[in-house]
């Protein structure tokens, strides 16, 4: 029986479509959320902190308590911070409470003094994505008002450019929650809608992020918080409290890929990244909240953390 088992292990092992490994990058200490990300062209990693207002900067190593974390700011009057992008190389638009501050970290490495560019009256900035080819405006999720607003980086105006029935707040998961993730990539902004549990995306004009098409749901049934989609419209999704990553495929089929439910791997996957390794392989890198907020089992309490998942993703 124990060979059989052990054959079928190869086997699967073997198969034509074997699970990605999964490691740990970096642990924050315990009661730290990490909820966003985004990966420098030095392939150092932003992330985004929801219980203390701070941006950090990991340098990624693949062998085990060998990546390091620094600060790179605090934003002071905030709660927290959420979306990440890149404007220009190393010019990021970073969401912190309902304020979107510019930080550059492109010509001295420890440049920490964010600039604000524009306080929005919004219910609860998100998810952001650079829009326009002049890296100049972004796209952002308000997850409270169910919306997505366009603020030009330059001039600090904003105005609504979307809002549909896919992204309207319910609170089914506790609090007033609808759009929540958003990427843009190949002229399609893709978004989830965290409670009611579905994938979209719409065709839009990458001038002024208008709606050039239909609002698709792609998937339905699957929990995310944010995720990551490459350019073959093939999405990542952090599975939130379902302790996963969701692969979607373009036809809407999906399955997961790493983690499950009692599993503390994934606890409470936040966001999704591509990043690469040394070697050039690319790899993914997951968010978590952490294992205080819903723990496994109600025993377990640990940091948030930065995961990687390699091989054939
Ligand atoms: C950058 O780091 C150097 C060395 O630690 C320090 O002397 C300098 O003041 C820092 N610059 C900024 C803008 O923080
Ligand atoms: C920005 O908004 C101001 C005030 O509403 C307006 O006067 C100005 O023309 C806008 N600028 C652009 C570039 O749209
Ligand atoms: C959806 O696409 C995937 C990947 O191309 C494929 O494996 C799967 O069979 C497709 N599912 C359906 C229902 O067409
Ligand atoms: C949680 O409980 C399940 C079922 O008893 C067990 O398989 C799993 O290993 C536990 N997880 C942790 C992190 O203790
Ligand atoms: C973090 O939580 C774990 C599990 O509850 C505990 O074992 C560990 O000592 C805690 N670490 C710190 C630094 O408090």
């Amino acid at each position: 029986m124990a060979f059989i088992i052990f054959l079928l292990t190869v086997l699967c092992a073997l198969g034509s479509s074997p699970t990605p490994s999964l490691y740990e990058v970096y642990r924050f200490p315990n009661g730290t959320w990490v909820e966003n990300i985004a990966v420098r062209p030095n392939g150092n990693l932003l992330v985004a902190l929801v219980n203390t207002p701070e941006l950090w900067e990991i340098t990624p190593s693949t062998h085990l308590g060998h990546s390091t974390a620094q600060l790179v700011c605090h934003f002071d009057r905030a709660d927290s911070v959420n979306g990440i992008t890149e404007l220009s190389p190393d010019i990021y638009a970073v969401v912190a409470s309902n304020s979107v501050w510019k930080v550059d970290l492109s010509v001295c490495q420890n440049v920490s003094k964010p600039i604000r560019i524009a306080t929005l009256p919004a219910g609860t900035l998100n998810g952001m994505a650079t829009l326009d080819e002049e890296r100049r405006s972004v796209a952002i999720s308000d997850s409270q008002l169910g919306l997505v607003w366009r603020l030009d980086t330059h001039t600090g105006n904003y105005t609504v450019i979307h809002q549909d029935e896919t992204m309207a707040p319910t609170d089914e998961l506790g609090l007033m929650l609808g759009i929540n993730g958003l990427r843009i990539t190949n002229g399609y902004l893709y978004y989830n809608n965290s409670p009611r549990r579905i994938f979209c995306r719409v065709h839009i004009d990458r001038h002024t992020g208008g709606a050039l098409g239909p609002y698709e749901t792609i998937a339905h049934n699957v929990l995310a918080d944010d995720f990551a989609v490459n350019s073959n419209g093939v999405a990542y999704l952090a599975g939130l409290t379902d302790n996963v990553v969701t692969k979607v495929f373009r036809n809407g089929s999906h399955k997961v890929i790493a983690g499950s439910l009692d599993s503390k791997d994934l606890m409470t996957a936040t966001s999704a990244a591509f990043g690469k390794l040394p070697n050039g392989r690319e790899i993914l890198y997951v968010t978590t909240g952490g294992e205080s907020e819903h723990p496994v089992n109600n025993t377990y309490t640990r940091g948030g953390k930065i995961m990687a998942l390699a091989g054939d993703l």
